[in-house]
């Protein structure tokens, strides 16, 4: 199969375009295996110069974009946000009222809004104050929405282990067995109840989820994935959702430096909004 100049090009333009991924330079061979990859998938085309002027068209977006996302995600990954979590949000949070919104706002294969729910009921346990959370998760890929929604994981692929204060059996059956004989485990519907999956682009101007306001928003490991404006453009949007005093999560190599001056770092990645960007925008209060 050639692959030309050209085609690269495109293929950066188009993943610019459609969804901020921006590959540079050293993401050459990323893009060709990728591009290999998806070509194969598609019977319906001549040629690959022929698929991307498809795409360039406006057909056949998201098999695109769902082909050129980086998925990578496991359960409680980067566990100190979750102990956080646990130590002292929950405990400020659940002092003052009974339910909480989160929003995990790249939630890919659906790892991050479970194990998220996993802390909320782990801690509901002792704490009959905390009587309500709901996790709002969103990606753009619905290739992993899909199977965030059915929340069925293969335990031997889950690089990340349940940490020790996490029961898995109070969440998941573990009853279904692959056709590998693989041992699965399913999210209970408990963890269903809590959980909120839709699609959604960061770089959308409206928000996910309307006017509602987020006490704590995890936005870890997308950042990374796009460029400086960008990374501005959708931290300034999540962060006009989050209410002040609410956390702010990030992956451990990104840093929110556009928002330094209304957030103060308080351990690492976790950040607590101090105030609004704009002092006349009417502030994001949680009901
Ligand atoms: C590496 S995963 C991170 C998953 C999880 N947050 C974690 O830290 O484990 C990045 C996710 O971001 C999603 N993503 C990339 N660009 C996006 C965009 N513009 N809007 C929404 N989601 C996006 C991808 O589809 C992918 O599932």
């Amino acid at each position: 199969m050639e692959i030309t100049r050209s085609d690269i090009k495109l293929v950066r333009e188009l993943n610019q375009k459609f969804f901020g991924n921006h590959l540079g330079d050293q993401k050459e061979h990323l893009i060709l295996n990728r591009l290999k990859k998806l070509y194969r998938s598609q019977s319906a085309f001549k040629n690959l110069s022929d698929m991307l002027d498809a795409v360039a068209r406006g057909e056949y977006v998201q098999e695109f974009i769902n082909a050129f996302t980086t998925n990578k995600t496991s359960f409680f990954r980067e566990l100190i946000h979750f102990d956080d979590l646990r130590s002292r949000v929950f405990p400020e949070h659940f002092s003052q009222s009974n339910e909480i919104k989160i929003y995990s706002s790249a939630s890919s294969t659906g790892e991050e809004p479970y194990s998220i729910a996993m802390t909320f009921l782990h801690y509901q346990i002792n704490h009959p104050k905390a009587i309500n959370a709901t996790v709002y998760a969103t990606d753009i890929d619905t290739d992993v929405l899909e199977t965030a929604k059915a929340g069925i994981y293969n335990l031997i692929e889950s690089d990340s282990p349940f940490p020790q204060w996490i029961q898995p059996h109070h969440y998941f059956q573990r009853r279904i067995i692959s056709e590998y004989q693989h041992p699965l485990i399913r999210a209970n519907e408990t963890m269903k109840k809590i959980t909120n999956f839709k699609q959604h682009n960061l770089l959308d101007h409206e928000s996910a989820f309307g006017s509602i306001c987020f006490d704590v928003i995890f936005c870890r490991n997308v950042l990374i994935y796009f460029d400086a404006p960008n990374q501005d453009k959708v931290l300034r949007k999540l962060f006009s959702t989050l209410k002040i005093g609410g956390t702010l999560y990030t992956g451990h190599s990104e840093t929110p430096i556009t928002l330094f001056p209304y957030i103060e770092k308080i351990g690492p990645s976790i950040f607590k909004k101090i105030s609004e960007i704009d002092p006349r925008n009417e502030p994001c209060i949680a009901s």
